[in-house]
């Protein structure tokens, strides 16, 4: 999705994140590979993943994460099954993109995009493709959902423990029990999501999970799912995230401003974070307090 966006995202996402100074996470079905993205990694590049159900693409794709300098390991649990995307059925995008006549029609009404996309080709699930083999004939999100089990249990978790050296996050964490028991696996950090809301409408919101799973464990919390401003990171902030991460932010940023929107985004985050501290006379954020608006 990061490259139908915007052409070459995952690359300009993880050069931004290695200027500004943040983590960049590459996805297990993102459009670039991990050696592609490799060079324009930061110190903090993270490499999320989708659990393959076949052990030696899994050790596989651990190993490449790591020789291509991914630091940390990311395993998202809150997709046990493809979530139905009506809007997304309805408005006909599907992976890779067919191109339509109203499909052409959108294009020509986006120059730059269309240009990128014809130098970078149709975005394509490329590290699910190297590993797809013989399943032609399978559209890419077909073989995709066939090689990634996408409902991990206790020992897939211990697995991954075992198999990565570097630090261990879970993403998609909504119950102080579940982050207990993370805990006590051996994870490093928690990061508290409902993925943007598009896999379970009646997930709670993240904001609102977060209190209790702080209450619940003294580990990093990271949060994501609808911070749009500066205020609402503060927000996380008071409510116990050590940091929050953005998915939908930066890539309307860069579709809206290209490779420049990302740096835009943060300047902007910046200052709204600045201006809301200043209100509430907070010289840095060990300073927002728990009753924080
Ligand atoms: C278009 C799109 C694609 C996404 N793809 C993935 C993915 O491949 N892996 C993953 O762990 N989360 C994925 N997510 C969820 C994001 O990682 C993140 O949890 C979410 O976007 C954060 O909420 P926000 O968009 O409100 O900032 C995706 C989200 C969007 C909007």
């Amino acid at each position: 999705m990061s490259g139908l966006i915007w052409p070459d995202a995952e690359r300009l996402l993880a050069a931004a994140g290695k200027r500004l100074g943040i983590p960049y996470t590459l996805s297990t079905v993102a459009s670039q590979t991990p050696e592609t993205v490799a060079p324009h990694l930061g110190t903090h590049g993270w490499f999320q993943m989708y659990p393959p159900r076949d052990p030696e693409i899994r050790a596989d794709m651990l190993s490449r994460a790591k020789a291509a300098g991914f630091k940390a390991l990311v395993l998202t649990v809150d997709v046990p099954v493809a979530s139905r995307r009506e809007r997304q059925v309805r408005s006909g995008l599907t992976t890779p993109p067919r191109l339509t006549p109203r499909l052409m029609a959108q294009v020509a009404l986006r120059p730059a995009w269309a240009l990128g996309t014809a130098r970078m080709g149709m975005p394509r699930m490329r590290l699910i493709d190297e590993y797809a083999g013989n399943l032609t004939g399978m559209s890419s999100t077909a073989h995709a959902g066939y090689l990634l089990r996408t409902s991990p249990d206790w020992d897939y978790l211990h697995w991954l423990r075992d198999n990565w050296d570097g630090p261990f996050i879970v993403k998609g964490v909504l119950r102080a029990s579940d982050a207990v028991k993370l805990e006590e696996a051996g994870v490093d950090a928690l990061w508290v999501s409902n993925h943007a809301g598009r896999q379970f409408d009646a997930a709670p919101a993240s904001i609102e999970a977060l209190p209790a799973i702080r209450a619940a464990t003294s580990l990093p919390l990271i949060l994501d799912s609808g911070i749009e401003t500066g205020l609402d990171i503060l927000r996380a902030r008071a409510r116990g995230a050590d940091f929050v991460m953005m998915g939908r932010g930066f890539h309307i940023a860069l579709a809206a401003l290209g490779a420049r929107g990302p740096d835009h985004l943060v300047d902007i985050l910046a200052k709204d974070m600045a201006a809301n501290m200043g209100q509430i006379g907070a010289r840095d954020l060990r300073e927002i307090s728990k009753t924080f608006p």
